[in-house]
């Protein structure tokens, strides 16, 4: 039987993506943990830096009684030109499960296609889904009997936005989004989602009736030969105090982090009484150990 990968959302129903999300929320309440995965091994693939990703991974790892294994790109001898599929082939039989992090969502779905263990997605350059199974974790812990209708995101269309389109194409909200123009989001979800996406033409158009206010970097990994360029870009498309005010009475500022006080957000914004961004980040662990359990239980 072929293994269940978590690459993006599109081979994912609603239910099951309500069912993982559910399941975080009861295993933060009861700080559960369990040895369900005695002698199982994840191995943690990352090609970029990570702090929540990494760490959420392997802590959630040892809370079902697992073990990790992390390599960064020096590592493994695709650093001296074995081959992706070489290399899926062989770790799969050792391991359990594997997260990867890298700039190539071709090079992930073809890890994915020679493994015979579950891939997670841990951040391409297309997609982050996990950050987005957090955030709408957080957003459910925090609006029990609230249906998402409406998120609104500012800054560039990068792969956390891609996410984001993803998730509203299949839990039906609308996503509006304020970008500079050529930095929209992939254009084949453009296409695919159009339904639930809006390119507005002013932030306060985005924000107006938004019950999740969001945004990320104006440079993304890799991207830091451009940032110069891009500061210049950006600079309107920034989230501040007071566009809480445009949004719904009771909306969450969301952040994925890391974040750069003074260019995408306002110094204070990540204090903001409306920003849940630390429970957002802590999210990334319960949602994750949940991910695990659903990909990996028998
Ligand atoms: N949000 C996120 O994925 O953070 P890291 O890059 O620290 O993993
Ligand atoms: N868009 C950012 C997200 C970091 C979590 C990046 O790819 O660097």
């Amino acid at each position: 039987m072929r293994p269940k990968h978590f690459l993006n959302f599109d081979n994912f129903s609603k239910e099951d993506l309500s069912k993982i999300i559910n399941r975080a929320i009861e295993i933060k309440s009861k700080s559960e943990s369990s040895e369900i995965f005695d002698k199982k091994t994840l191995g943690l693939i990352f090609q970029k830096p990570s702090t929540r990703t990494r760490v959420s991974f392997e802590v959630a790892m040892n809370k079902l009684g697992g073990n990790t294994i992390f390599l960064s790109s020096s590592d493994l001898q695709m650093s001296r030109g074995e081959s992706i599929t070489d290399t899926a082939k062989v770790l799969s039989s050792m391991v359990d499960a594997v997260v990867i992090r890298n700039d190539s969502h071709e090079e992930l779905t073809l890890f994915s296609e020679n493994s015979s263990v579950p891939v997670i997605n841990g951040l391409t350059n297309l997609f982050h889904p996990c950050q987005i199974l957090a955030d709408l974790m957080t957003f459910k812990e925090k609006n029990q009997d609230q249906t998402l209708k409406k998120v609104c995101w500012i800054g560039d269309g990068n792969n956390v936005c891609n996410s984001y389109i993803e998730a509203a194409s299949i839990f039906d909200f609308e996503i509006s989004i304020f970008c500079p123009k050529g930095c929209e989001p992939y254009q084949p979800l453009l296409n695919d989602a159009k339904d639930f996406i809006t390119l507005a033409s002013s932030k306060n158009e985005a924000l107006e009736n938004a019950q999740i206010v969001t945004t990320d970097v104006w440079t993304s990994m890799n991207n830091e030969s451009s940032s110069k360029e891009r500061r210049k870009t950006f600079k309107n498309f920034f989230i501040e105090e007071k566009d809480m005010s445009l949004a719904v009475d009771h909306a969450i500022f969301l952040h994925c982090l890391p974040a750069h006080r003074g260019e995408e957000i306002s110094f204070t914004m990540l204090e903001h009484a409306q920003s849940m961004v630390w429970d957002q980040a802590e999210n990334r662990l319960h949602v994750q150990q949940s991910l695990l359990e659903f990909l990996l239980a028998d």
